[in-house]
């Protein structure tokens, strides 16, 4: 394998993608870890070529973060920021503490993203908000978040799944409400659809 840098932190060989291993788990500190676009829209979004605005420094609040898959490799791009990685199922919540043990700069959050209030005292201002929740109302959880947590200027990516806000509608009337919801809190700057999931957009906004 020969992974060349293309943006910050973000590894690619051909169709393949890595981040450098930042876990203090393994000895395999700074090895290449593969990261699969079948299995993270974060990851089929950059092979799509949307390389998205997270630094080494970058503080970033993911919610929705199941086991810590996609957050562990954000947590390798924001080797030198901090992960918010919040998670309101108990059953997930037990994958995602153990992966944040080794992880300094991944703090687990068990609460639910409807209700940033209740995680306000554990949350700084952050310059990235990531968000990958099948709810019915994402645009909603997405601006009340924005609200409470994103700075000026700050980016909003944000993975709506059609079919858990409506399931027989046509998904182009459904992306189309949702973005107009969401420019009512920030300014959509692109949307992406990706081959590898049905039925899902990418939005990229910013405050
Ligand atoms: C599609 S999975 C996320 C996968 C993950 N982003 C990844 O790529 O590794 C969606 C997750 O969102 C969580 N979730 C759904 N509604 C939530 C809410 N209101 N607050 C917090 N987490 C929620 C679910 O429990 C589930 O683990």
């Amino acid at each position: 394998m020969t992974f060349a840098e293309i943006g910050c932190g973000v590894y690619r060989d051909g169709k393949r993608l890595a981040t450098r291993d930042q876990s203090q788990s393994t000895s395999e500190a700074g090895e290449f870890r593969t990261w699969d676009p079948h299995h993270s829209k974060l990851a089929a979004l950059i092979l799509k070529g949307f390389m998205p605005p997270i630094t080494d420094s970058s503080l970033v609040l993911y919610l929705g973060a199941a086991a810590g898959s996609t957050a562990s490799h954000v947590s390798d791009i924001a080797r030198r920021g901090l992960v918010y990685a919040l998670e309101f199922s108990p059953r997930v919540m037990k994958n995602l503490i153990s992966v944040c043990e080794s992880r300094p700069n991944m703090i687990p959050i068990f609460a639910d993203a409807n209700h940033p209030e209740t995680y306000s005292h554990l949350v700084d201002e952050v310059d990235i908000i990531y968000q990958d929740i099948a709810q019915r109302n994402q645009a909603e959880i997405a601006l009340k978040n924005v609200k409470c947590f994103l700075k000026d200027e700050g980016y909003l990516i944000l993975m709506i799944k059609a079919r858990s806000i409506d399931t027989i509608a046509n998904t182009r009337e459904i992306f189309g409400k949702e973005v107009e919801k969401l420019q009512e809190g920030v300014s959509v700057l692109e949307t992406v659809k990706l081959p590898q999931y049905r039925d899902h957009l990418a939005v990229i906004a910013r405050k």
